[in-house]
């Protein structure tokens, strides 16, 4: 078959219907795991987007993450310093081409001195990964023990190096899909992966790892008593029919197309977990993670963030699929990690969206990436893929008024950001 020839997209013009009407209002007085019926579908006009008519709260610069209601204030720049800075002990000899490993030289990130009663033991399924990194980043930093669960199937032990040998720290080379038993006070279950390419790679194996993986887990958060975190996703509502996506919403998802093995797996995956509340009274939390991008993210894994970025890094054209009037609500890595442990440490077990509200184009992400990277390269359009939502946007009322939480980081801080880790990575693999 002969590929679709690519159009040069010149101009940021988009169809222009009639906006969306946005609402931010939330029923909060629904009761704990009882599920609402269905709200009357909004009508969606899908191709009602133009950057004027879409939804934007202006945001200050960000210096401190977390929250001191919390204790989880944090100076940005201490996170900066770990994923940015060069790693502690670790000595790179480009002439010779050798690495070097000096114990005596690593000095680990300062972490918070807390007491015994305060401090847990947690564990963190899939925290190789690129959530998972900075969610171990911080719970370290807040002075607990972090035990990492993962395969290495997208994760990468370069992504939670800086932490091996720390006293509070322990990784685990374990499949979720296996039983596993460890005596803990909490369970972030991440592990699963998050990327198209990855999650389609083996689809049978991504089904086994939502649905085996999350029994085993809440199988030990029984058994411990611990208190468990499901991170599932947006994508449980599909190509959604209403906007914005209020946890109400019953999703409308394709149960046979190539996305299935993942937005099935984690509809499973949340079934199980309210199941496993009701019938053995496990503690239970359910995150549904909006699009998030951030260091640490995949190079390789065809997220759009990323790709666009080592597409403009690299010189090379930046890949649009479809017209790229398609929305997404991109959240910095950060601002999820603080809704985590908020959602965490607070008693409400309904499922909370967790996403930046405001919505961009595709089109104005690659735009916006151009424009920090590098002016000279192209925008190309190609077909668009199968069952790829048009729009997505979080109702975030609920973790508002429960968590007190709503995204600090602006969509151009977070990508200036994610710029000067690539950069990074690409100068410092040579890519
Ligand atoms: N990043 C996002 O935009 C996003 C959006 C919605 C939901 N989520 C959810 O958040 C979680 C983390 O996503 P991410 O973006 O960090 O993805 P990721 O692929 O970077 O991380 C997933 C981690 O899980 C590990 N893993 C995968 N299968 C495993 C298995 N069978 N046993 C043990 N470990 C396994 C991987 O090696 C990796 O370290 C996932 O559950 C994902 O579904 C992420």
């Amino acid at each position: 078959m002969t590929p679709t020839p690519p159009n040069i997209i010149t101009s940021l013009s988009s169809p222009n219907d009639s906006p969306t009407s946005p609402t931010n209002q939330e029923n909060t007085s629904q009761s704990n795991l009882t599920a609402a019926r269905p709200t009357s579908p909004q009508p969606l006009s899908a191709r009602s987007t133009t950057s004027q008519n879409l939804p934007r709260t202006p945001k200050p610069i960000v210096t401190h993450v977390g929250h001191s209601r919390n204790q989880t204030l944090l100076p940005l720049e201490t996170l900066r310093s770990i994923y940015l800075g060069d790693l502690p002990g670790r000595l790179q000899d480009n002439e010779q081409g050798t690495l070097t490993y000096d114990h005596s030289r690593k000095k680990y990130p300062p972490i918070r001195n807390i007491s015994s009663t305060e401090k847990k033991r947690i564990l963190v399924t899939g925290g190789a990964g690129f959530v998972g990194s900075h969610l171990v980043d911080r719970l370290m930093l807040m002075g607990h023990e972090v035990i990492v669960l993962d395969n290495f199937f997208t994760g990468n032990k370069r992504n939670i190096e800086h932490w091996l040998g720390h006293p509070h720290f322990e990784l685990v080379r374990h499949d979720v899909v296996d039983p596993f038993m460890i005596e803990v006070d909490q369970i972030y279950h991440l592990a699963c992966p998050a990327s198209p390419p990855h999650y389609q790679y083996n689809p049978i194996k991504t089904v086994k790892t939502s649905v085996m993986g999350t029994i085993n887990m809440l199988g030990l958060a029984k058994r411990v008593k611990a208190r468990f975190l499901l991170t599932s996703t947006s994508e449980v509502y599909g190509d959604p029919q209403e906007h914005p996506q209020k946890e109400t919403y019953w999703g409308y998802v394709n149960p046979i197309g190539p996305r299935a093995c993942y937005d099935e797996g984690k509809r499973v995956a949340e079934t199980l977990t309210y199941a496993y509340a009701k019938q053995d009274r496990v503690d239970v939390r359910v995150a549904r993670i909006f699009n998030t991008f951030g260091p640490r993210m995949n190079e390789n894994d065809g997220r759009v963030v990323s790709n666009f970025i080592i597409q403009a890094l690299k010189g090379e054209d930046l890949t649009v699929y479809g017209e790229g009037d398609q929305t997404r609500s991109f959240q910095y890595v950060h601002d999820l990690v603080d809704g985590l442990i908020a959602l965490m440490n607070q008693p409400c077990q309904d499922p909370m969206n967790l996403g930046n509200p405001d919505e961009y184009t595709i089109l104005e992400f690659a735009e916006m990436i151009r424009d920090s990277v590098n002016r000279g390269v192209r925008i190309i359009k190609l077909p668009s893929t199968t069952d790829d939502p048009q729009r997505r946007r979080p109702d975030i009322g609920r973790a508002q008024h429960y968590l007190g939480w709503s995204p600090k980081f602006s969509v151009g801080q977070g990508i200036g950001e994610t710029v000067e880790y690539f950069r990074k990575v690409v100068r410092d693999n040579d890519l």
